[in-house]
C-alpha cells in the first residue's frame, strides 16, 4: 500500500494564496463587552434564503472562543484605503480598535463606519474544519456603498481595478 503523500504546510499555504481573496474585519464584542475584531479573508456568501454567510477561525486565535460562545458580530468589507485596518486587525494587540471609528450595528456588536459593506449577524452553526472552526452567519443586515475592495494575493494586498 502507498503512504499518503507528505503535505508541506508552507507549499500548501503558498498554493492556497494564489487564489485571491477579499478582506474583511469581523467585530464584536468581547467578553467583558469591549469591542474587538479580527481580519478574516476567509469570508464568503453561502445561501440566499435564509441569508448566510460563513468564515473559518483558527481554533488558536482568540476570538475562536467568542464565536464557538455565540456572539453576534458584524462582517465588515475593506476597501482599498482601509489596508492599515486589515493589518491592525491582524496583530495580537491590547486594543485592536484603537484610532478606529466605529458606530452600533444591528446586532450587539459594533461596525466599522468606513467598511464598503457591512453584514450584521447572529451565530447560526459552527462547524469543525480540521484546526479551524467553520462560523456560520445568519445576516439580520446589511448595507453597501461604492468602493473598490481590498484584495489580498499570493501574500500581499492588492486592488480590485478591472481588466
Ligand atoms: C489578509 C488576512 C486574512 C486573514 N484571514 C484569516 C482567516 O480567514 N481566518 C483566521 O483565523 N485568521 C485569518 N487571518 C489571521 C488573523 O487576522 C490574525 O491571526 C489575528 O491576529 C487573529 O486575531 P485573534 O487572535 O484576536 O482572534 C488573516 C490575516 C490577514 C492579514
Amino acid at each position: 500500500m502507498l503512504d499518503a503523500p507528505m503535505i508541506d504546510p508552507r507549499e500548501l499555504r503558498n498554493a492556497f494564496g494564489c487564489l485571491p481573496t477579499g478582506v474583511t474585519v469581523v467585530s464584536m464584542l468581547d467578553e467583558a463587552g469591549k469591542p474587538t475584531g479580527v481580519t478574516v479573508g476567509s469570508f464568503t456568501s453561502l445561501s440566499m434564503s435564509p441569508a448566510l454567510c460563513l468564515f473559518s477561525i483558527g481554533k488558536e486565535q482568540a476570538s475562536a472562543r467568542l464565536f464557538t460562545e455565540g456572539a453576534p458580530f458584524v462582517v465588515n468589507v475593506l476597501s482599498t484605503e482601509l489596508a492599515d485596518l486589515a493589518w491592525q486587525f491582524a496583530k495580537p494587540l491590547e486594543d485592536k480598535c484603537a484610532g478606529v471609528d466605529l458606530t452600533e450595528s444591528l446586532v450587539q456588536a459594533p461596525r466599522l463606519n468606513d467598511a464598503i459593506a457591512h453584514f450584521a449577524c447572529h451565530a447560526h452553526a459552527i462547524h469543525d474544519g480540521g484546526d479551524h472552526i467553520i462560523v456560520v452567519g445568519e445576516i439580520l443586515g446589511f448595507d453597501h456603498k461604492e468602493g473598490d475592495a481590498l484584495i489580498f494575493y499570493r501574500g500581499q494586498m492588492q486592488t480590485s481595478a478591472p481588466l
